[in-house]
């Protein structure tokens, strides 16, 4: 412990220096700490920084909503800037505050019920594929279907028609290796900076004026201003955009992929499923914001899939001014290291915490609100898409699922490939059968 770390109060922790990146291992060497040391742990790490993994959820939420502002984005976000320059997941201060200003009235409810057109679209597309599939008895692989299906949704409600004309003009849809490669090297800044370029000159002409839906993201970041009445620029526009393609299509892809291999374990479910998708959306012209907000135990198989499977599993913060969690002390500078997936499966509030289980989330249990349960975040920098992924999810399931029955080919459980986002280290395959 240095001197100045010395002058505070500091919780528990190892006397070693440990090392945390966000993969399996510091998955690992937390759950760990937390046996041994409790919910608030200090520790040194290799660089001599302090370090706390905050497992309370009463600190926890403290963190993420009435102490923000006195925290910044931490350890991990220099990867992401690779790919998202100063976009809103990795801004921080006045910069964050004014972008968040900016964005958010693209996500109101009004404008996102006018992209629901484009999510029925998407699943039909996917219709088309699955029928074939199974007509020809062929197994098709699920994660690259929910990873098309959220990207093609993303790049449509952001881009409209730009999206045909001007990006899957050669059939290979040139921001799919977003889905297929994790690694953030060399190779991936390059094609980066060949869609930045793409991205510019659709940016140039819809600026010039041309084409495109009043009511897609772009447009609406277009004519977005900030108190000033500035917009955004080119270079701040390419980051937003850049963004948002990243943030919104992985996290609701995986979800996905991981409610079609549960979903095909529990057959009750499956039938629940089914049974609430008839009954609220008979056939497509039934679709509509009302008739998705009354399927309420999509949602809870929506929210257990997230509990069990949250796609930002761990969240890191740095402290830029000095703060007082419980009785200690965090002294600026100190990395934050917070777990959605570690607290989702802690015993004393999710009993048999590995049981895949949406009765946990029924509507009439008052319990549900006071068991923490954050995949979304908390507070200021909660996630702007949270009903637009939901929505997505739901029309996605309840105009797929009661046409196809996904019958799995593998019975041996994912491994978790924890990095940026959770996914399943391998891909999983179904056989897509039609009811
Ligand atoms: C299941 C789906 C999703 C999950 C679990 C999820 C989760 C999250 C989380 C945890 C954060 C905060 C990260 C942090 O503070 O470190 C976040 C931020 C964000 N998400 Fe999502 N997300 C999902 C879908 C989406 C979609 C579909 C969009 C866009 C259409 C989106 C747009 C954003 C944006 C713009 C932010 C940055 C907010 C800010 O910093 O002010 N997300 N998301």
């Amino acid at each position: 412990m240095t001197s100045v770390q010395r002058k505070f109060r500091i919780p528990p922790g190892p006397v070693d220096p440990v090392a945390l990146g966000i993969d399996a291992e510091t998955l690992a060497t937390l759950q760990q700490l937390q046996s041994e040391h409790g919910d608030m742990v200090s520790m040194t790490k290799p660089n001599g920084r302090l370090a706390y993994f905050v497992n309370d959820p009463v600190e926890v939420r403290r963190i993420l909503t009435r102490r923000h502002s006195k925290y910044n984005k931490g350890p991990g976000f220099e990867r992401v800037k690779m790919l998202l320059g100063n976009g809103l997941i990795v801004s921080d201060g006045d910069v964050w505050r004014r972008s968040r200003r900016m964005i958010q009235p693209a996500f109101s409810r009004q404008n996102v019920h006018r992209l629901m057109k484009v999510m029925v679209e998407c699943c039909d597309r996917r219709a088309v594929h699955w029928a074939e599939l199974a007509a020809q008895g062929e197994v098709c692989n699920i994660t690259s279907e929910t990873s098309d299906f959220a990207l093609e949704l993303i790049l449509i409600t952001i881009f409209s028609d730009d999206y045909h004309t001007r990006i899957v003009t050669e059939g290979e849809n040139p921001f799919a290796f977003l889905s297929r490669d994790s690694t953030r090297d060399l190779s991936v800044v390059m094609k980066v900076r060949h869609l930045r370029s793409l991205l510019l000159s659709i940016i140039e002409d819809r600026r010039a004026g041309g084409g495109a839906d009043d009511f897609d993201f772009l447009s609406m970041y277009l004519q977005a201003t900030d108190k000033d009445g500035q917009s955004f620029s080119d270079a701040e526009l390419l980051d937003e955009l850049m963004t948002l393609i990243v943030a919104g299509f992985e996290t609701s892809a995986n979800t996905l992929n991981w409610v079609w291999y549960l979903i095909a374990r529990h057959p009750e479910v499956e039938a629940k499923l089914i049974a609430e998708a008839r009954d609220h959306l008979p056939n497509v012209s039934a679709l509509s914001a009302d008739s998705l907000a009354s399927m309420q135990y999509t949602q809870q198989v929506l929210e257990e899939a997230l509990r069990l499977y949250p796609p930002v599993w761990l969240f890191t913060r740095r402290s830029h001014a000095e703060d007082e969690l419980e009785h200690f002390d965090v002294p600026p500078d100190t990395d934050i290291y917070l777990s959605p997936f570690i607290l989702h499966r802690t015993p004393h509030y999710w009993p048999d915490p590995e049981r895949f289980d949406p009765e946990r989330f029924r509507e009439t249990d008052q319990s549900k609100n006071e068991r923490p349960f954050f995949p979304f975040s908390l507070g200021p920098r909660r996630c702007l898409g949270e009903y637009f992924s939901f929505l997505e999810m739901k029309v996605h399931l309840g105009l797929l699922l009661p046409r196809f029955r996904m019958q799995a080919v593998d019975e041996t459980q994912p491994q978790l490939e924890l990095g940026i986002n959770l996914r399943a280290a391998e891909d999983i395959h179904m056989k897509p059968m039609q009811r």
